[in-house]
């Protein structure tokens, strides 16, 4: 294995224990508000803060960019971290959440690991490697159409500028698919993809720290990642679909009559 996804389980259990510790302790937590339906707590903070301990001990020169405290400078390594996926989910106590850490050497993905602490699932990718929960290889599912398929999505809760454009797209695919379910964690919905439990996945407005290892996962366990046109800049746009090669080629034809040009610039 990769030694840095070694480290990566590290620092992701790291931050899980400090998860788990205060779940359904939320009574005792500080919440503060970062902007409508955008909370953090202190376990957030921490969480990130283990990670972040676990990784520049061991990489002391390379670069961060984390969801809490943003970027920290560093060389051409890049390691993009969300301690805490789902975090509205973890205030409500409901199990689903988990810590995402991906690593970008001069701007592509090589590392992902997703880990449910709830669960004790991690979710680990490297490059030309191969995607695993708990070291067991995962493909994603070979569905060759929409029918019968089992999608993931976000909805939009924060940011409504794509609000008509997102429901004429969940009101198409919701009526070809056997589903479309809103578990609430990105980094989950693409670690639910790359092992073949959803078919595909869809979300616009996501950042970089909510997928970019989910991303990795998906396209190492043999599936598709685009943006929401169908090209390569999911990561910067945040619009985005995953899934296996035909389902995702079936998503996007049902997403494009829903495009403007807000979404794909
Ligand atoms: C959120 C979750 C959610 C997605 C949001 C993200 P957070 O992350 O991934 O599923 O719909 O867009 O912001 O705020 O809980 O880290
Ligand atoms: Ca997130
Ligand atoms: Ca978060």
């Amino acid at each position: 294995m990769n030694p840095m996804v070694t480290i990566a389980v590290r620092a992701a259990r790291e931050a899980g224990r400090v998860i788990t510790r205060n779940f359904n302790r939320v009574d005792r937590l500080t919440i503060a508000d970062k902007g409508k339906n955008d909370f953090v707590t202190e376990v957030d903070r921490n969480a990130e803060a283990a990670i972040i301990a676990v990784l520049r001990d061991k990489y002391p020169h390379h670069a961060i960019l984390a969801e809490e405290s943003g970027t920290h400078d560093g060389n051409e390594y890049q390691w993009i971290i969300d301690p805490l996926d789902g975090t509205t989910n973890f205030l409500h106590g409901l199990p689903q959440f988990a810590v995402s850490i991906a690593l970008k050497v001069k701007g592509r993905l090589e590392i992902g690991v997703v880990y449910d602490p709830i669960k004790e699932e991690m979710y680990t990718a490297s490059r030309g490697e191969g995607a695993l929960v708990n070291d067991r290889k995962i493909r994603v599912s070979n569905r060759k159409t929409l029918d019968g398929a089992l999608l993931g999505t976000g909805l939009p809760y924060r940011d409504f500028r794509f609000m008509e454009n997102y429901m004429g797209m969940l009101k198409d695919l919701i009526q070809d698919t056997a589903g479309v379910r809103r578990p609430g964690s990105a980094a989950l919905d693409f670690a639910y993809v790359a092992s073949g439990i959803t078919d595909g996945f869809w979300e616009l407005g996501l950042s970089e720290w909510d997928f970019a290892a989910g991303a990795l996962l998906v396209r190492e366990a043999g599936g598709m990642v685009t943006d929401i046109a169908g090209g390569e800049k999911f990561l910067e746009t945040g619009n985005v679909i995953a899934g296996g090669i035909k389902v995702h080629h079936a998503m996007l034809r049902r997403i494009q009559p829903h495009l403007d040009s807000k979404l794909t610039a």
